[in-house]
């Protein structure tokens, strides 16, 4: 399964697992894979503590980290000095007030809701340009980091050019090809491909028709990853086929031991079916594709307020997930998920899922090959 992207970074299979949890990052890194860690969802301080973690259990591999740097978000949130929990307006915070009192969802008691105050603070611009930067701040201190990849537009140039004077690669997510071509001409090393079917914030093109636009678009230069739907080894054969130099995963981690899901999210994901990941902007005010619940749907129904810009929908998301999780409410539970969820019925382990996956590649490319003298 070696593409010239595993020299490039010491790996042995051009696997990349995105995850906000070290754990997966570890345990696929270590597997052969190349882990990326999504860095949204820690501050600063809990990131710092996070890479320091991986650093000291991945064995000197090289690993990833991800960020988001979004080209609309709310510009006064961004540069307000105010907390950024206290700048979310009556309208939109009623409305999911309302939301969970009606479904009888207990108040957060003071040490919970204190609490929470705290994580969402810590976390609060994250997703917004500066709080991205932060970040990016924090995984240059850290020099088993040897890619960074950023979603939701192409990066600034000059901070391309400034990661690969510190001889970090720099990749970025596209859901179009246009996308691609702007994501070439600031330089970027990796062009992950991701098609509507993955989790998170997607597009409307499906990786069978994104990737080889893409592959056009990028030159034989710039490695492109499929992502988006791909938890089988049929996919990874699949998208080598399509052009692409590898394969970036997202769902598929969600269900194993080491994720960061809690027991009721397992349970939500294992219950849930291809076509209950639906797009929805509940999470951050942008359309990505997460586990139907009634709190997305309620977000759906005439007279609902318009979604927030990054980073106060993002805020607002988290506080209610805080309260729905404590009141064991998976009716309510909304997190993001692709259409592969309808594949995933039980706990697993990071190790299982890469042994499955090389297994089937392995099966499939040899099932195919004879294909071409019949
Ligand atoms: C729970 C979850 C959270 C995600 N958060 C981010 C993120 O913060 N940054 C990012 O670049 N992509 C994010 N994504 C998208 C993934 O990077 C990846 O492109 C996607 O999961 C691939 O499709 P798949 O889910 O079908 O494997 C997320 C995906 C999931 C499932």
């Amino acid at each position: 399964m070696r593409t010239p992207i595993c020299e490039r970074l010491g790996i042995e299979a051009p696997i990349f697992a995105f995850s906000h949890c070290r754990d997966v990052v570890v345990e696929v890194t270590k597997a052969g894979g190349f882990g990326v860690l999504g860095a949204v969802t820690h501050s600063p301080e809990q990131l710092e503590r996070e890479l320091k973690w991986i650093d000291e259990h991945v064995g000197g591999r090289p690993y990833g980290v991800d960020v988001l740097i979004p080209v609309v978000y709310d510009r006064e949130a961004e540069a307000s000095t105010e907390e950024v929990i206290d700048l979310i307006p009556a309208e939109q915070r009623q409305f999911v007030d309302k939301l969970l009192d009606a479904e009888g969802v207990p108040p957060l008691s003071a040490d919970d809701a204190a609490e929470a105050r705290r994580e969402l603070i810590g976390r609060g611009r994250n997703t917004t340009p500066l709080g991205a930067r932060r970040l990016i701040d924090v995984a240059l201190r850290h020099p088993q980091v040897k890619l960074v990849v950023s979603a939701l537009g192409a990066p600034p140039k000059e901070l391309v050019d400034e990661l690969h004077g510190r001889g970090i690669l720099v990749g970025s997510l596209c859901g179009k090809a246009e996308h691609a071509k702007a994501q070439r001409a600031v330089g970027v090393d990796i062009i992950v491909a991701q098609g509507t079917e993955a989790g998170g914030h997607t597009g409307q093109i499906a990786t069978m028709v994104l990737v080889p636009q893409v592959v056009d678009v990028a030159g034989p230069d710039i490695p492109v990853l499929a992502a988006g739907g791909i938890s089988r080894g049929r996919q990874i054969a699949a998208a080598f086929a399509l052009g692409a130099q590898g394969v970036w995963t997202g769902t598929i981690w969600l269900g194993t031991r080491e994720s960061e899901l809690t027991p009721m999210e397992k349970e939500v994901l294992f219950k849930a079916k291809s076509e209950d990941a639906v797009q929805r902007k509940w999470m951050t005010g942008k359309t990505g594709r997460m586990i139907r619940s009634k709190a997305s749907e309620a977000w759906e129904q005439p007279g609902a307020p318009r979604h927030l810009k990054p980073p106060l929908q993002n805020i607002l998301y988290h506080g209610a997930r805080i309260r729905i999780e404590k009141a064991h409410r998976d009716d309510l539970c909304s997190f993001p998920a692709g259409q592969v969820v309808g594949n995933m019925k039980e706990e697993t382990s990071v190790r299982q899922v890469m042994q499955d996956l090389m297994q089937e590649y392995i099966d499939t490319a040899e099932r195919i090959s004879p294909l071409i003298n019949l």
